[in-house]
């Protein structure tokens, strides 16, 4: 192309500028290090407040058959003094260049833009293609960031604001992950997905390894953060159908905290096994005794209450629970001469003496954990097991994970659920899996079976490198505040093949509340800066 056409192209250039389009400056010939994905931009210097880094750009190309590219400024402003012919181009667009000075900038083609989505690109757009900004609501529509829970906005472009679609079955069902170092706003993050998901009819039940999340009825008092919630129309507010619940053995800061008590009926024999950390002979003697306390109880009942779904459901103290913890023990006991090397009756009952101890199981007149009363639109429900120990917690997470799918199994008109588990790499861990088989085997059955009945899991961890990879692999919606570990970066990096390596490179450099978020709602992965809560989050550290 010779340096007239050049011209050519910015005088077309300054006529859609005169038809109200943004043109900020054309595609620059390229240089012998031209790439793929980059292409430099140079435009006059009066449009030098509009070139800034992140900015999202058309770039329309005169003399393809493309409809055009989307791209976005990774580099510059960077100031030129360039030639003659140059000078006459930006002469023509005119406006107050002055002298011989340029600017310039790289451009990074996220793809080619065909009926108002983006697609992969195979091809890159010519020299003298004109550059146009692209305005809020552009590339909120390009980049897929349309919904109704507005969790904060593209970094570096306030107005562009960042959400996401409470309705969409490849979100919240698909699972969401939220991943950082310590300090990088995982916990806040997890608040506003709370607020925005509980604001838009999802029932949402968190597990609280800190108790953190105990004062979200309460207005935040982040008073340097108000300004910024001011800016997504936001306010301080509190949840307003909000309870806490935690276990009989262990205690809440929340004033108005409930307490439960697990049943051991509730959990599978081998969960059981497994919490006693049971040899072989001690796993025979425990299966023999629940096996004998469940024929009898199963004689006792009409068939219709033996249904054990109709008993795990029945959250109150009177619901027939085919044995309790004290009555396996006794039947321990009972058999204790019995004992031989294959059924351990006597180590068995002495490892039942530690569960009573432990105050947790079974405590007559208390309820256990109520899935109806948690399964209301826009409920928030928090159990709190910040004092409980690794067990309890596990018990806590595994008898909420069973109790809400067989819920929702039964009830198909229950509200979309999400249930969110901070820290979990704390109690569920690769080292751990096998020991915690059951439990990880509840958590896989409802993060891969919970979409078709609208019950999801979020995850908040700071070690995703230590969460098993099968439930890694199965949070489709993932927000990665920043990690400085290569471990945990490199598993992430082996899961979101879309993310370019530039991208990545920004990973341990994002600022507190900034995250690389990855979604099948979105186009494109996007570096993000989130919202702050609404609610309080109470400090325990
Ligand atoms: N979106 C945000 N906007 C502004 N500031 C934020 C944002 N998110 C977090 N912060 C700041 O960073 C601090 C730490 O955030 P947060 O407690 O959510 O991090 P965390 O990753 O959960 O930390 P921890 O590892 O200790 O649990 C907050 O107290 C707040 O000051
Ligand atoms: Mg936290």
């Amino acid at each position: 192309m010779s340096a007239t056409q050049w011209i050519d192209g910015a005088r077309e250039t300054s006529e859609y500028a005169a038809a109200g389009m943004s043109v900020l400056g054309y595609v620059d010939w390229d240089g012998s290090d031209a790439s793929n994905e980059r292409v430099l931009m140079r435009a006059p210097l009066i449009n030098r407040d509009r070139i800034i880094r992140d900015q999202y750009v058309r770039i329309e190309d005169p003399l393809g058959s493309r409809s055009g590219f989307l791209g976005r400024i990774v580099a510059g402003p960077f100031f030129s003094h360039k030639g003659a012919s140059t000078r006459s181009a930006f002469a023509t667009l005119g406006r107050g260049l002055s002298g011989e000075i340029g600017i310039l900038a790289e451009i990074e083609l996220q793809g080619e833009m065909v009926d108002g989505t983006t697609r992969a690109s195979k091809s890159r757009p010519a020299s003298r293609a004109t550059v146009q900004a692209l305005n809020a609501g552009e590339v909120a529509d390009l980049l897929g960031f349309s919904g109704d829970m507005v969790l904060g906005a593209i970094s570096g472009q306030d107005d562009i604001w960042f959400r996401l679609q409470s309705k969409n079955k490849g979100v919240l069902p698909r699972n969401v992950g939220i991943f950082g170092t310590v300090g990088s706003g995982k916990s806040n993050t997890s608040q506003v997905v709370i607020e925005e998901a509980a604001a838009n009819g999802w029932a949402v039940v968190v597990l609280d390894v800190e108790g953190e999340y105990t004062a979200m009825d309460a207005p935040t008092t982040d008073q340097a953060l108000l300004k910024n919630l001011a800016q997504f129309d936001r306010t301080p507010a509190g949840l307003k159908d909000f309870h806490v619940f935690h276990p009989v053995s262990c205690t809440s800061e929340a004033e108005a905290a409930e307490a439960f008590t697990l049943r051991l009926a509730d959990f599978e024999s081998s969960v059981i096994a497994e919490l006693l950390q049971a040899t072989i002979a001690e796993r025979n003697a425990l299966f023999d005794c629940i096996e004998h306390l469940e024929s009898r109880a199963r004689n006792k009942l009409s068939t219709k209450e033996s249904e054990s779904l109709g008993v795990l459901l029945d959250p109150s103290p009177e619901a027939k629970v085919p044995f309790t913890l004290r009555a396996l023990k006794e039947r321990a006991s009972e058999r204790a001469s019995r004992s031989n090397e294959f059924f351990d009756y006597t180590a068995l009952a002495t490892k039942l003496m530690w569960l009573v101890q432990s105050g947790a199981f079974d405590q007559p007149n208390m309820r256990s954990l109520d899935p109806q009363k948690m399964l209301t639109p826009g409920r928030v429900s928090v159990i709190d097991v910040s004092v409980a120990n690794d067990v309890i917690k596990n018990l806590a997470t595994a008898d909420l994970l069973r109790k809400m799918f067989a819920y929702k199994a039964a009830h198909e008109d229950s509200p979309p659920t999400l249930l969110v588990i901070e820290e979990a790499h704390s109690f569920i861990s690769r080292e751990k899996a096998q020991t915690m088989q059951a439990t990880m085997q509840m958590l896989r059955n409802v993060a891969r079976r919970g979409r078709k009945r609208w019950l999801s899991l979020a995850f908040v961890s700071q070690q995703p490198g230590h969460l098993p990879p099968e439930i890694f692999e199965l949070c489709n919606t993932r927000f990665v505040h920043t990690l400085r570990s290569t471990h945990n970066l490199d598993v992430l990096m082996a899961t979101a093949g879309d993310i370019s390596k530039e991208m990545w490179s920004r990973c341990p450099l994002l600022g507190a509340g900034e995250a690389i978020v990855t979604s099948p709602q979105l186009k494109r992965p996007a570096v993000v800066t989130m919202r702050p809560a609404m609610s309080q989050r109470r400090f325990t550290r």
